[in-house]
C-alpha cells in the first residue's frame, strides 16, 4: 500500500534532547511526517525506547546517545556524522535544555552558568556546527525551543537563569534569521507556555498556589500538552512556512496575553 507523503516528507532532521518530553513526541511525529530523524540524548537508555517507538511505527530515525549537545565539539562530531551517513541536513530542531532556578540573591554563579551553557549555549553550539552543512544544502531550518520564560517575569519561579538564556535564543534566532536568509537558511523560535511533560509531572501532581492561578487564567482553559508544541514545530518546519523567518512563536494557550 502506498503512503501519502508526510509534510516533512525525505527532511533529514536533527533533533536534540529525543529521550523525553517534547522531544520525544517530535521524533514520532516528524518520522510519521516522512522526516528521516537523527536524534541525539544524554541518556542512552530513554533514547532507545524513543528509537524502538519511531520504528514500531515504521518511522525513520537514528539515535546517538550518551551524546551531550551542552559541549561544542560532541555535538560538532555528531551533527558531521549526521550529515555524511544521510548526505546533507535540512532541520535542526535544538530542544534539548536542562534548567537551574534561584533566586537572584540565592542562585550560585555555578548555577547560572550551569543554565547558560544548558539553554543557550547549547543551541549555539548545535547551530554553528550546522551551519556550513545547511548552507551546503542551499538552505534548511533552525528551530530553537525558548520559553515565554525568555518573554516576561514571573512571581511564582525563581526563573533568572533560566528566563535570560531563553531571552538570549529568541534573541538568537532572530539574527540567524538575518545572516540565513541570503542562504535560503530560516530561523525560527517557539516559545512554550508550561507543558505537561515527564519533567514537569510533580508540577502538575501538585502545583504552587501562585502557579495553579496562573493556569487558572489561561484563556483557552488549559496546561499545554507536547502535541501543542510539536504540531506548531511540524508547521515552522515544513516547506508550508517556506516565508516565514525570524519569528517567536508563543504556544501557551494565550496564557501570556493577559501580563
Ligand atoms: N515543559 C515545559 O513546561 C516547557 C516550557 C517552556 C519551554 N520548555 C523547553 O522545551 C524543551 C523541552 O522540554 P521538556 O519539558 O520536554 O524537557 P525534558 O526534560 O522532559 O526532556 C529533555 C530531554 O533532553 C535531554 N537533554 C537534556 N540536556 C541534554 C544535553 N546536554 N544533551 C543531550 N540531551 C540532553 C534529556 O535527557 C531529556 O531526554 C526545553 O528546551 C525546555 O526548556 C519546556
Amino acid at each position: 500500500m502506498t503512503r501519502t507523503p508526510g509534510r516533512l516528507e525525505g527532511k533529514v532532521a536533527l533533533i536534540t534532547g529525543i529521550g523525553g518530553g517534547m522531544g520525544r513526541d517530535a521524533a514520532r511525529r516528524f518520522a510519521a511526517e516522512g522526516a528521516k530523524v537523527v536524534g541525539c540524548d544524554l541518556d542512552a537508555e530513554t533514547l532507545e525506547e524513543t528509537v524502538r517507538i519511531v520504528r514500531e511505527d515504521r518511522g525513520e530515525i537514528t539515535g546517538f546517545a550518551p551524546v551531550d549537545a551542552g559541549d561544542a565539539n560532541t555535538v560538532e562530531a555528531w551533527i558531521d556524522e549526521a550529515s555524511a551517513v544521510y548526505g546533507g541536513i535540512d532541520i535542526l530542531y535544538n530542544n534539548a535544555s536542562i534548567q537551574r532556578f534561584g533566586a537572584i540573591d540565592e542562585i550560585s554563579v555555578a548555577d547560572w552558568e550551569f543554565a547558560i551553557d544548558m539553554e543557550l549555549n547549547i543551541v549555539f553550539y548545535a547551530v554553528r556546527a550546522v551551519w556550513k552543512h545547511l548552507k551546503a544544502r542551499g538552505g534548511g531550518v533552525i528551530l530553537n525551543i525558548g520559553s515565554i520564560a525568555g518573554t516576561r517575569g514571573v512571581e511564582f519561579m525563581p526563573q533568572n537563569a533560566h528566563g535570560a538564556a531563553k531571552a538570549g535564543v529568541i534573541n538568537l534566532t532572530q539574527q540567524l534569521a538575518v545572516e540565513g536568509g541570503p542562504h535560503g537558511i530560516r530561523a525560527v523560535s517557539i516559545s512554550p507556555g508550561f507543558i505537561q511533560t515527564p519533567a514537569t509531572r510533580f508540577l502538575v501532581d501538585d502545583p504552587p498556589p501562585a502557579m495553579k492561578a496562573t493556569w487558572d487564567r489561561i484563556p483557552l482553559g488549559r496546561i499545554g500538552q507536547t502535541d501543542d508544541v510539536v504540531n506548531a514545530a511540524v508547521f515552522l518546519t515544513s516547506d508550508e512556512a517556506s516565508w516565514i523567518t525570524g519569528i517567536n512563536l508563543v504556544v501557551d494557550g494565550g496564557g501570556s496575553v493577559l501580563g
